[in-house]
């Protein structure tokens, strides 16, 4: 008898997978439509990869299962028909998608086998901006039409709203690619995108008029674009990049590199870029990027793109469905994700200032769990209207404090509350106080609340402040507990409890000693550190150092800030402004702070004078310099080690005490100012010769 269970078997499982491929393929398609048609996602752009790839996996698997119209061969969402439309003169496809080192591998593989070449071709590395793919049509020179990419085909004419956009020309700039006129009719593809700093300012701006809070500036940019009034658009701060040049019979360009340069010189912003030969180049480039993608460039980006620089090997390549073969996005780690907000806990700071922080249903974020997330302040929960038990979007951006960006507001739950951000501080039930003019809210019992004691203690013997190996969290609040440490000079007396301490568990005679010992040796702070360990807010460790630099001593710096000229000595100071140089006066005179520094002198410390600072000698030695642009020879940070090498302070705004201003290429808004102040300005190839 035949076997009929097998048969039963594997049809009920290909019924299975059949109906799990639906469901994905679903599932995709109304988050294309969140994304593309409503700029509203309700998922992050790594979940929404993480879906993409499993139902890519399963036709992969199965292609005899596979629908032709899956979402996995189409490109981008539906249009909304509320703009007019245009074909793109030939389809705008995505890019696939690299994750792994082994997909760079494939990748690079792929490309060199399909070529029957020896070697890898040579790559051209480019920024992977966050923004929405825009395509502009000119004629002789001339904008005549732009559409958004739509499905690919057929785009949404944004042509009005287009020309709003400031950085974009509306007439070509001739250049020594066009010496013989410009092509009657070229396509100039690009990202549209709202920088970092402006998406900041115009989500604040929202939320405080009550408007629409934005996921991310990729959501804030197409909402922006697809405006029916374009005077809204022109509001925004939208601008440009191009980033390519669909071929044109009339008008060969060779290389990607080549194309770059025209597109720049004839008027558009375009992508630094960078070369690799190899594997090894790409992953140690990508690698470096992945460090710098907050401060490299001013905009959002999620990846690099490797493209094929040569154009004929690119023709020769050709595309896929939905993705050229000779360009692959290389992403880095996805620093998004929604999960559910659980709770509102509030945060007593060290110095009374409190922080209401979400605790989160524990999420994966760039290879670290996060369960708690800042919400900053009151008016920040009440303006996006986040609720406990909302769906919310956290952010985690390299080392800085993971935070809730925004709600979606599909998925509240029914009979959600508003959350009633509390009066009175949750440790010492004082009546909190918010000053006019402030974000926060403060517990003003700045000499007992156990909170404030507590946060302040954790500070000063953190690894960034006095740095006192074996004092935590929980040995602080374990001493506080017992009644040793009142104030953080206490710490300085707890050898008199060395008997008592050994008798606690956890603690043998070997530990108290170490502890006892690295106590002591805190005892003598440089002074910088010490600056750090009394927790002045707005104080970090470049202001410090700074004001290390310039006293030398911690009596010359008591001393300054006593006189009545402290705020003029304070701000003459390089890079202390009048802010800062209020809240450290502000702070000096409290009777609190006072108390505490006689206190920390009757135990024992005793403030090292800061070293005298070599003589350095070099071109740069003493001078004031300020980067703009970026340089073909050096990266940012090393030109910037070079310089600090010789001696030179490197600041990050130009002012009249700029001594000379190196410029890279695409110099911002600083080498307008440097030429208005009149500071000198250095090009690359001279800055090199002085730098020797
Ligand atoms: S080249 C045929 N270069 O990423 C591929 N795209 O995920 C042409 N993007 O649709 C695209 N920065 O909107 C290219 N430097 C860059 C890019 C870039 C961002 C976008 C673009 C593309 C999407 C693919």
């Amino acid at each position: 008898m035949p076997d009929l269970t097998s048969d039963l078997f594997s049809h009920a499982s290909t019924q299975n997978i059949k109906a799990e491929m639906r469901q994905l393929a679903a599932e995709i398609e109304r988050h294309n439509t969140l994304y593309h048609t409503q700029d509203a996602p309700e998922i992050s752009d790594a979940e929404y990869d993480a879906l993409f790839r499993k139902l890519q996996q399963l036709e992969e698997q199965h292609p005899e299962l596979a629908d032709k119209n899956s979402p996995t061969q189409k490109v981008g969402g539906q249009r909304q028909g509320a703009f007019g439309s245009g074909k793109h003169r030939a389809p705008m496809r995505s890019l696939g998608n690299a994750f792994a080192e082994e997909d760079v591998t494939d990748f690079l593989d792929r490309i060199t086998s399909f070529l029957r070449l020896e070697k890898t071709p040579e790559i051209i590395i480019e920024p992977k901006i966050d923004g929405v793919s825009l395509s502009l049509t000119y004629q002789n020179g001339k904008l005549v039409r732009a559409l958004t990419r739509g499905d690919g085909e057929t785009g949404e004419d944004v042509t009005a709203n287009v020309r709003t956009i400031a950085n974009i020309p509306q007439q070509l700039r001739r250049g020594q690619f066009t010496s013989d006129g410009f092509p009657d009719d070229i396509e100039i593809r690009g990202e549209v995108y709202i920088t970092q700093a402006d998406f900041e300012k115009l989500n604040n701006a929202q939320a405080a008029a009550g408007d629409k809070v934005f996921a991310n500036p990729r959501n804030a940019a197409a909402g922006s674009l697809r405006q029916l009034d374009t005077a809204i658009t022109a509001a925004r701060p939208l601008r440009f990049l191009a980033y390519s040049l669909p071929p044109v019979p009339s008008f060969t360009l060779l290389t990607e590199t080549t194309v770059l340069l025209f597109l720049h010189e004839a008027g558009f912003e375009t992508p630094a870029i960078e070369k690799a030969a190899n594997r090894a180049e790409l992953l140690g480039i990508h690698n470096s990027w992945k460090t710098q993608r907050y401060t490299r460039v001013p905009y959002a980006i999620d990846g690099l793109v490797y493209k094929v620089d040569d154009r004929t090997l690119q023709n020769r390549l050709g595309e896929l469905a939905r993705t050229p073969r000779w360009a692959i996005a290389h992403k880095f780690p996805p620093e998004q994700a929604t999960t559910v907000l659980e709770g509102i806990d509030i945060q007593v700071g060290r110095s009374g200032k409190i922080t209401p922080v979400a605790k989160l249903k524990p999420v994966h974020v760039g290879g670290v769990t996060v369960s708690n997330a800042t919400l900053h302040n009151e008016d920040y929960i009440e303006q996006r209207d986040i609720r406990i038990n909302d769906t919310v979007f956290i952010e985690r951006a390299g080392d800085v404090i993971p935070k809730v960006v925004s709600v979606v507001l599909d998925k509240r739950p029914a009979g959600s509350k508003k959350f009633i951000f509390p009066h009175e501080c949750p440790a010492c039930r004082t009546r909190l106080m918010r000053l006019e003019g402030e974000a926060d809210w403060r517990c003003p019992n700045v000499a007992a609340c156990p909170a404030q004691r507590q946060a302040f203690l954790e500070h000063f013997v953190s690894r960034g402040a006095l740095d006192i190996d074996g004092l935590g969290e929980k040995q602080l609040a374990e001493f506080v507990g017992l009644g040793w440490v009142r104030t953080a000079a206490d710490i300085f007396r707890l050898g008199q409890h060395r008997e008592q301490l050994q008798t606690l568990e956890g603690y043998g005679e070997k530990s108290v000693s170490n502890l006892l010992a690295a106590i002591e040796k805190a005892k003598n702070p440089t002074l910088p550190r010490f600056i750090i360990a009394l927790g002045i807010p707005n104080v970090g460790e470049a202001t410090a150092n700074d004001l290390a630099r310039h006293f030398k001593t911690w009596q010359a710096f008591s001393a300054a800030l006593a006189q009545p000229d402290a705020a003029e000595v304070l701000t003459n100071i390089e890079g202390i402004g009048p802010v800062v140089a209020q809240s450290i006066i502000s702070h000096a005179s409290e009777p609190h702070t006072k108390a505490l520094i006689s206190d920390l002198m009757d135990a024992g410390i005793d403030i090292q004078a800061s070293a005298v600072q070599p003589r350095r000698t070099g071109y740069f030695s003493d001078k004031t310099v300020v980067l703009t642009g970026s340089l073909s020879a050096l990266s940012r940070d090393e030109a910037k080690a070079r310089l600090l090498q010789q001696g030179a302070r490197v600041t990050n705004s130009v002012t009249a005490k700029t001594d000379y201003l190196i410029v890279g290429a695409e110099p911002g808004s600083k080498l307008k100012q440097a030429v208005k102040l009149g500071v000198a300005v250095l090009e690359e190839d001279k800055f090199l010769e002085f730098l020797g």
